[in-house]
């Protein structure tokens, strides 16, 4: 049985004055059944770990450098991430792979250099528009998936975040049936790269509102979600952490 999960990533938003929603979003009543982490900007990460200790809140970051440590000036490594309070990571987001130029073998190190430290990494995939347009959406994530997993990867240190760039901030998702076609793609892909390829979970990512959660929820092989606008508010982010444990 594959436990579910809702990430929040809340991008380059949040400062001292939203620890409050995360409070929120911690103590949220009843307790899900869901896990539920939040991504906040690497500098909130020890004031929330402060500020919602004895939840079951998750803390993780938003990117990592595959070194441990060294000369690289603004860069955070994942041992500083689990010092500060993160159980997990997201590597290889759209927008580190666009803003960044981060490539597959980029996010196959800092997937690494996760594990490495202890934490889960979140790897993300996703095919841009152009490439859906043409056809391509499944090669693309089949190669993404080949070139961003280490060595070493399970279900225990590893989750897959399927998000169609397109859909990221747009309003826009894909149909169930082309979401359910991409899951079980990666259901099957990731069988030659990790040995417990049933229980690794696979999120879906790219504009999960409370409105479309429960639709979501529903289709096989999505074991919750990466959530972004929808996770800076307590109330959104707690709606659709109801409709995983609903689902
Ligand atoms: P969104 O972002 O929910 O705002 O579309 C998702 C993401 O980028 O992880």
């Amino acid at each position: 049985m594959r436990v579910k999960l809702a990430a929040g990533n809340w991008k380059m938003n949040g400062t001292g004055n939203d620890l409050a929603e995360a409070r929120k979003i911690a103590f949220a009543s009843p307790a899900p059944r869901s896990e539920v982490l939040i991504c906040p900007p690497a500098t909130l990460l020890t004031r929330m770990a402060d500020s919602v200790m004895g939840s079951p809140l998750r803390l993780g970051g938003q990117d990592c450098h595959a070194e441990p440590a060294g000369a690289h000036t603004g860069d955070i490594s994942a041992p500083m991430l689990a010092d500060a309070g993160a159980t997990h990571v997201i590597v290889g987001h759209s927008e580190r792979r666009s803003d960044h130029g981060e490539t597959d073998a980029m996010v196959r190190a800092k997937a690494r250099a996760a594990h490495a430290a202890g934490l889960v990494a979140i790897i993300c995939i996703g095919e841009t528009e152009a490439e859906r347009d043409a056809g391509r959406t499944l090669d693309v994530i089949r190669a993404q998936l080949a070139g961003s997993i280490p060595e070493g990867a399970g279900a225990a240190n590893t989750v897959i975040a399927y998000e169609p760039v397109w859909a990221i901030g747009s309003g826009r998702t894909p149909a169930p049936a082309e979401i359910a076609e991409v899951h079980g793609t990666i259901r099957a892909a990731i069988a030659g790269a990790v040995a417990d390829p049933g229980a690794v979970r696979i999120l879906y990512g790219g504009s999960v509102k409370p409105g479309n959660a429960a639709e979501i929820f529903a289709i096989a092989d999505v074991d919750g979600a990466l959530v972004g606008g929808a996770s800076l508010k307590a109330a959104d982010f707690g709606a659709i952490v109801a409709a995983l444990d609903a689902a």
